[in-house]
């Protein structure tokens, strides 16, 4: 069967590596002077074994580093236990999402309880004072942003539980605080929210909601004064999580006749002030939420079910076997406070995924832009960018011929006054060159700056952020 022509993308990197002053094709504005610190999966073997799921594979930093218009490069696996072992014992050593890991009867005895990966390959994110690398296992990885070593596991300090949370925490500017949520299975389910002072290490538990089966939930989304947990109808089994054998995600059941609930939560008191439902869906990625006239307006990347999980895999991936679902559909929901039903409308007729925003100013406001990628054909995998202006539906559009590109970080310019004042980030696979490129595109103009190239290509990553500087206490840059 032929295989895609993007599968470098799920080929490992030859090597770790720090390089010095890449070749770059145009220019880098002048202005940009701080680094792009990404993760995602660093190979997707271990020894004679596959992993089977894109969200699977072990985790390896990326950081690009910008000073007087110069690019530098360095990639560094993430020395989590979940990598340690498993290059200890030449294969899989922790089940992931879409992974499970296959024990001899030797190593059940000596070690009977499953271990949770710490394998922390979807999100970068700040902790305490510490940058971290993040999944939706709650065991953030501390490295050090100039050498991208692994130090060590974050430890909270602190008693709130839980076995599951989100790599995607939002950050509150008015608070200077972190908000997120852990889902705590034992020993009754229920949604355990948090708020988290910067610098602190010690998350304080605002809310405690009980439910009889947890959804999964990629992302939450927060306004000024409500978090939002928007629980699609993929529900998890426990009982299937404990004696399934099968890999974490399959341990969840799709359940269209409940609908979509939408949960708004005081930032306040914890208490969950209203509740909608909507039809069924399903999404990973929230974009932005706000307060309007009575209503709470919700924007995320719907897909009509959850099938596009399924599609994720590296076999469907890689074989297209089927069409490949990508990227969703640009939602904007409207949850009235006052009435049960939430209802929506189609922000854009581009599929788009991996949105960003210009979060800083916009997040938790009335905005205009949304960036992300997206697919050129219905049925084809990432092919190219997309800027979504919400507020007339009008869009622009990056492709290039034989280019894959991944998410696109919104950085602004110093004292923008508008918007979309700034650029955009992309790290680019090129199949015809066989290498990766950092695309830099004018946000507002929508022109391309430059590409900075690397001598080898980056399998696709998830999520980074950009930091103006890389000094622990500077929180300015914190996205989610
Ligand atoms: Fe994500």
């Amino acid at each position: 069967m032929e295989i895609a022509p993007y599968h470098l993308g799920f080929c490992a990197t030859a090597q770790e590596n720090e390089l010095k002053a890449l070749p770059i094709q145009g220019s880098i504005p002048q202005w940009l002077t701080g680094s792009l610190i990404r993760t995602g999966p660093g190979t997707l073997k271990v020894g004679q074994q596959s992993y089977h799921h894109w969200f699977d594979g072990l985790a390896m930093l990326r950081k690009f580093s910008f000073k007087d218009g110069q690019v530098c490069f360095a990639n560094r696996f993430l020395k989590s236990q979940a990598y340690q072992e498993a290059i200890a014992k030449g294969k899989i050593s922790r089940g992931e999402f879409g992974t499970t890991a296959r024990h001899s009867l030797l190593e059940r005895l000596s070690d009977p309880l499953p271990r949770l990966t710490d394998n922390a390959t979807v999100n970068i994110t700040m902790q305490g004072e510490c940058f971290t690398s993040v999944t939706e296992s709650p065991f953030p990885i501390v490295f050090d942003p100039e050498t991208l070593n692994t130090i060590e596991q974050f430890h909270y300090q602190d008693h709130v539980l839980g076995q599951i949370t989100t790599a995607h925490p939002h950050f509150d500017y008015q608070e200077n605080a972190v908000y997120s949520y852990l889902v705590n299975l034992v020993p009754r389910c229920s949604y355990s929210i948090y708020r988290m002072d910067a610098y602190s290490h010690q998350r304080q538990l605002i809310s405690s909601v009980r439910v009889k089966q947890p959804a999964y939930m990629h992302t939450f989304a927060m306004t000024e004064h409500y978090l939002l947990l928007v629980e699609f109808p993929l529900f998890l089994s426990r009982l299937s999580l404990m004696f399934s054998g099968k890999p974490y995600i399959e341990n969840y059941q799709w359940k269209p006749e409940k609908g979509t609930r939408f949960l708004i939560i005081s930032k306040e008191n914890g208490k969950v002030i209203h509740s909608a439902q909507s039809e069924p869906f399903f999404a990973f990625h929230h974009v932005n939420a706000f307060e309007l006239d009575g209503e709470v307006i919700v924007d995320l990347v719907a897909y009509p079910d959850s099938s596009v999980i399924q599609s994720l895999y590296l076999e469907s991936l890689l074989h297209q076997r089927e069409q490949v679902i990508a990227a969703g559909e640009l939602r904007r929901y409207h949850v009235p406070l006052n009435n049960a039903i939430a209802d929506y409308e189609v922000l854009t007729s581009e599929p788009i995924e991996l949105p960003r925003i210009n979060y800083q100013r916009c997040n938790t406001h009335p905005y205009q832009f949304v960036y992300g990628v997206g697919s050129s054909e219905s049925g084809n995998f990432i092919d190219q960018l997309v800027k979504v202006d919400v507020q007339n539906g009008t869009n622009q559009l990056w492709h290039s011929h034989d280019c894959y590109p991944g998410e696109p970080v919104f950085v602004a310019a110093p004292n923008a006054i508008f918007e979309n004042e700034g650029i955009i980030l992309s790290v680019v696979l090129n199949v015809q060159a066989e290498n990766s490129f950092l695309l830099v595109l004018d946000a507002q103009s929508w022109n391309e700056l430059a590409r900075v190239k690397l001598p080898y290509h980056l399998p696709f990553d998830f999520h980074g952020q950009y930091f103006e500087t890389l000094a622990s206490t500077d929180r300015r840059q914190l996205h989610r």
